[in-house]
């Protein structure tokens, strides 16, 4: 069984004082030999978190990243600065973005390659909306979110991938998707990447996100599909995100 893999994803949430409360709580907290931790953190906040985090076994990441490299973006973060700042993941593609923000599947395929190029490993984020899923299209944009990565994506990428499914009506809504139902779109995709990679499929790790809690935490991390978790809301409380971390060491 996969190493679970648990990444906090803050959104835009947090302040100095607020932060460094959560990151020691989350630091002393963490079991031994915990699950990979990861947090993602605004942008501003990156070194203030990164520097609590150095010498730890949490890892720093980010929540966005340019598909350019540098030069005149103005507002845009190139993934070269993220690193320089201490990042080793960034997640790239959540339906926030795509939906608030209008990111296209293109769009999310080019940052991916300059992420990949910078050294970060990217969570890439795909999943349906209620209204897809209740058309039955569910697998079908799913693919199509992931198809326009891999389409680009070099090859040496693979060992760096990782994916994120999350359902856009599971986020923030407290209605997370069964763990049978995550399975079934967690084998789905298994399946298209292993059509790509081979068996390198294996190895690229499968989140699952939208509403995971302590409660439901250990029933999704115990199907065979579901190397981990990507957590918003219940990864600002420190104490339901410990929770989390240890459902994941559970299923080692
Ligand atoms: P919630 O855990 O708040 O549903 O958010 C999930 C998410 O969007 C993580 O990226």
């Amino acid at each position: 069984m996969r190493k679970k893999l648990i990444a906090a994803n803050w959104k835009m949430n947090g302040g100095l004082v607020a932060n460094r409360d959560l990151t020691q709580a989350i630091l002393k907290g963490v079991p031994e030999n915990a699950s990979s931790v990861v947090l993602c953190v605004p942008f501003p906040y990156l070194a203030q978190v990164g520097a609590m985090l150095q010498g730890s076994s949490i890892a720093l990441g980010a929540q966005n990243s340019s598909e350019y490299g540098s030069g005149a973006y103005t507002g845009e973060v190139e993934a070269g600065m993220l690193v320089e700042l201490g990042c080793s993941y960034v997640i790239l593609g959540h339906s926030e973005r795509r939906v608030l923000f209008g990111e296209t599947d293109d769009q999310v395929a080019a940052k991916v390659v300059k992420a990949l190029a910078a050294g970060l490993r990217p969570i890439v984020c795909v999943g349906e909306s209620e209204l897809e899923r209740a058309g039955g299209k569910t697998k079908e944009v799913v693919e199509r979110q992931l198809e326009a990565v891999l389409d680009v994506m070099p090859d040496v990428g693979r060992a760096s991938l990782i994916v994120a499914y999350e359902p856009v009506w599971a986020i923030g809504t407290g209605r997370s998707a069964s763990p049978e139902d995550a399975q079934e779109v967690h084998l789905h995709i298994r399946g298209l990447l292993q059509r790509r990679f081979g068996t390198d499929a294996r190895g690229v790790p499968l989140l699952y996100g939208g509403s995971v809690k302590p409660a439901n935490a250990s029933a999704l991390f115990a199907k065979p599909d579901i190397d981990g978790g990507l957590i918003g809301g219940a990864s600002l409380v420190a104490g339901d995100f410990l929770a989390i971390c240890a459902a994941g060491d559970l299923m080692n």
